[in-house]
């Protein structure tokens, strides 16, 4: 059950109710998807932290990243800050494990990083489908929050790895939750497809907050 210590957010009761489902989603292996966003400002990353915390309490493995302007050219590059820091704690016996089967195709994004690139044919079809046995693999142990802010910026062969993932969520124990800009990035349009949307519509703090939430 999602909780939220301390997230000193003001009028967020709804979003994060709409966390709390999303959660529940994935712990309950109807993996599930969901997207927040506003615009710059609007509390996309206070929302992602504060459901990374609840994720964390309720005993999901929370991977995240932040997508950024400057690394868009930077192939896997969220893919990696997803993943690298789960592999770069694990043993040796682990890592071998969780690379083991299907998921060694994995190890060519996350082991030999390349040039970089936005080239999209970085992003084979062995490598997605590594990836994805990866992540099944991870969400098998323990239930996975991935969280990926500013999702707009975010590198092309990541965001068909999201999408890919998003294709087979169902039956697994993740959740996908992206924070994103509307309007921005080439890439974003094709890269989300939400169970649910939010959008904030006005500024939170002292001023009220007006909020619509649909299904997509
Ligand atoms: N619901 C909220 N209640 C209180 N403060 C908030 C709320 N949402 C955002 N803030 C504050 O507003 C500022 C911008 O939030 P941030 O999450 O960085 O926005 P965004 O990621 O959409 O650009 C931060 O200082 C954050 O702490
Ligand atoms: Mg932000």
């Amino acid at each position: 059950m999602a909780a939220w210590p301390g997230t000193g957010l003001l009028e967020r009761d709804a979003e994060l109710a709409a966390i709390a489902r999303l959660l529940a989603a994935a712990e309950g292996a109807a993996g599930a998807a969901m997207r927040v966003e506003g615009p710059p400002g609007i509390g996309k990353s206070r929302l992602l932290a504060a459901a990374r915390g609840a994720a964390d309490h309720a005993g999901l493995r929370v991977l995240s990243a932040r997508a950024s302007d400057l690394e868009r050219s930077f192939g896997f590059g969220v893919v990696r800050q997803l993943f690298e820091p789960v592999l770069a704690r694990a043993g040796a016996d682990e890592r071998a494990a969780l690379l083991g089967g299907a998921a060694a195709l994995a190890a060519t994004v996350l082991e030999m990083p390349g040039p970089g690139g936005d080239a999209a044919e970085e992003a084979t079809p062995a490598a997605l489908h590594g990836l994805y046995w990866l992540c099944a693999g991870l969400a098998e142990q323990r239930p996975l929050l991935l969280c990926v802010d500013d999702l707009h910026w975010a590198d092309r062969p990541s965001l068909r790895w999201l999408v890919y993932l998003l294709q087979r969520l169902e039956g697994l124990r993740v959740a996908v939750l992206a924070g994103v800009r509307p309007g921005e990035g080439r890439h974003a349009p094709t890269c989300s497809r939400p169970s649910r949307r939010i959008r904030s519509s006005r500024r939170c703090g002292p001023r009220r907050c007006r909020r619509t939430a649909s299904h997509a």
